[in-house]
């Protein structure tokens, strides 16, 4: 993907961090991710006064890409309220994981990375694969 269109990533994840409901932190949170079949879609963070309820920006975006027909995350980056790249929290990273595996990449603090560098050595749906016991019926 070129330069233009990560910008043009970023611009979408800047968008709907204006939509953010982060009335308790002050800290609104837009997440964009490009789909493999092309698609775009995005998340931003939704607080709650419960406040460990609260949905971070990629579940929003996680949960837009299976609600508008799933596939796989090629590119993601996420914003805070000045517009500037953040890094995903750890248990979003494990989010996004699940759904673009080692190969995602991102654009972080330190530039474009694969998930495999901003994971590394990921548990995913692989290791259970690896140790499913077989649900074919008793021996
Ligand atoms: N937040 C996200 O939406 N995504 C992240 O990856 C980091 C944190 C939100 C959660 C909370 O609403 C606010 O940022 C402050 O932590």
């Amino acid at each position: 993907m070129e330069q233009r269109d990560w910008d043009e990533l970023k611009q979408a994840a800047v968008e709907v961090m204006g939509r953010a409901y982060a009335p308790y932190s002050h800290y609104p949170v837009g997440a964009a991710a490009r789909v493999d079949d092309g698609r775009t879609v995005v998340g931003c963070n939704v607080e709650n006064a419960a406040y460990g309820v609260v949905l971070c920006a990629e579940c929003g975006l996680v949960s837009q890409l299976h609600a508008s027909g799933g596939g796989r995350l090629t590119h993601f980056v996420c914003v805070n309220g000045d517009g500037e790249v953040i890094m995903p929290c750890g248990r979003c990273r494990q989010l996004l994981f699940e759904h673009g595996g080692r190969d995602l990449l991102l654009w972080t603090v330190s530039g474009v990375k694969p998930m495999s560098e901003v994971l590394p050595d990921a548990f995913g749906p692989d290791d259970l694969a690896r140790v499913a016991t077989d649900e074919a019926g008793p021996s």
